[in-house]
């Protein structure tokens, strides 16, 4: 977590505010070659464009995961993203490596609907249903480090949107049941692709006494499902999918898996935002595809191939994703090691790491 003096260190100097886009571009590449290999910049596929071509590698939540864990001359790890994937990477990384937010309010709201204590409120109440040694937590990547940490001192995982069929695969080879959080749509999607019955899942409700459930459809279930949404994917529906086939005919429609399961239903593909710059990169010249997923993505993906014609399903934005920009980047590799250090408790970080590894080895 990032201190309170660091979050007042992000009202920025003016002479950093007073710079233009091209100055910053300058400025931040001669900083670039000053430290060399010793200052990694990594960034999610939904950061601005800008600071996305400052970045030395791009990629899904997986690639980013896999990179932050094997970093070898990096003394410092500067992470464009949202703080659940900064944390990932403070938690994966070497003891002797920094990692550094340029955005230490960018949060993702998704990962703040499963609470640790209403996490344990569950467990606890499921721990009285079922046998609880043989229920496995699956916690998506996008969730609190004390979630994941939870979940690795219980034999847990964690996935991301593009393992989550392996993961779960691997979980029914392990346990009876597994309980899925905080993302409802993307254990919906994954259970249908893995053809388990609508009969065997059950969603959980944080809100609701006992999660909403009968007792007896949690001992019937194969899949606890958390009722938690990104916002950003559940803006798209069924509606709009139709329509972009109306208004494209032919046109190829490809969603992110936090989508609905009608939207995930009615896409000619679903994967995470790797797979989809994968998808829009080997689709034929002269293809129309119509994208799910936040803003930010489809408006590069549309700049980067001018020979397809690329059209986003309706405008997504995640403003936390966005809260990183030129300024704070700067501001951070200008005092690189003195501010917006992400910092995670020491048994937190033991549990998650276990709970990321067992991910990452699969
Ligand atoms: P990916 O793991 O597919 O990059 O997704 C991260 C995310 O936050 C999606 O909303
Ligand atoms: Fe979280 Fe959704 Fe933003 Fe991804 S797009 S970081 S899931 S709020």
């Amino acid at each position: 977590m990032i201190k309170n003096d660091q979050w007042i260190a992000m009202l920025l100097p003016p002479e950093i505010r007073a710079l233009t886009q091209d100055e910053l571009i300058e400025k931040i590449r001669g900083l670039k070659s000053h430290y060399g290999d010793t200052a990694v910049i990594l960034a999610h596929h939904y950061q601005r464009s800008e600071v996305v071509m400052m970045a030395d590698f791009r990629g899904d939540s997986l690639e980013l995961a896999r990179r932050a864990h094997s970093l070898e001359s990096a003394k410092y790890i500067i992470f464009c993203g949202v703080q659940f994937m900064v944390e990932m990477a403070a938690i994966l990384c070497r003891p002797e490596q920094k990692v550094v937010t340029p955005a230490p309010n960018a949060i993702c709201p998704l990962a703040h609907m499963a609470s640790l204590e209403d996490v344990t409120r569950a467990w606890n109440t499921l721990s009285s249903i079922v046998n609880i040694k043989r229920l496995i937590p699956v916690v998506y990547v996008n969730s609190l480090s004390e979630v994941k940490a939870f979940c690795g001192e219980r034999g847990g995982i964690i996935c991301t949107s593009s393992n989550t069929r392996d993961v779960v695969k691997w979980v029914m080879r392990t346990g009876e049941r597994f309980f899925f959080l905080p993302d409802e749509n993307l254990g919906v999607n994954t259970c249908n692709a893995l053809g388990i019955p609508k009969d065997k899942i059950v969603a959980w409700d944080p809100a609701l006494p006992d999660g909403g459930c009968d007792p007896e459809d949690i001992k019937g279930s194969m899949a606890i499902l958390w009722k938690g949404f990104c916002h950003v994917h559940t803006d798209f529906t069924l509606q709009q999918v139709k329509m972009a086939r109306e208004n494209y005919p032919g046109c190829l429609v490809v969603v992110h898996p936090e989508c609905n399961e009608e939207v995930v239903g009615a896409a000619d593909a679903t994967g995470s935002t790797s797979f989809i710059v994968q998808y829009v990169e080997e689709a034929s010249p002269g293809s129309t595809i119509v994208i799910g997923t936040e803003l930010n993505l489809v408006r590069r993906l549309t700049e980067e191939h001018p020979d397809k014609t690329i059209i986003g399903l309706s405008d997504s934005s995640c403003p936390d994703m966005s809260l990183v920009n030129l300024r704070n980047l700067f501001w951070v590799l200008s005092n690189l090691g003195k501010v917006n250090i992400v910092e995670v408790d020491e048994k937190v970080k033991k549990f998650a790491r276990i709970a990321l590894e067992r991910m990452l080895t699969l």
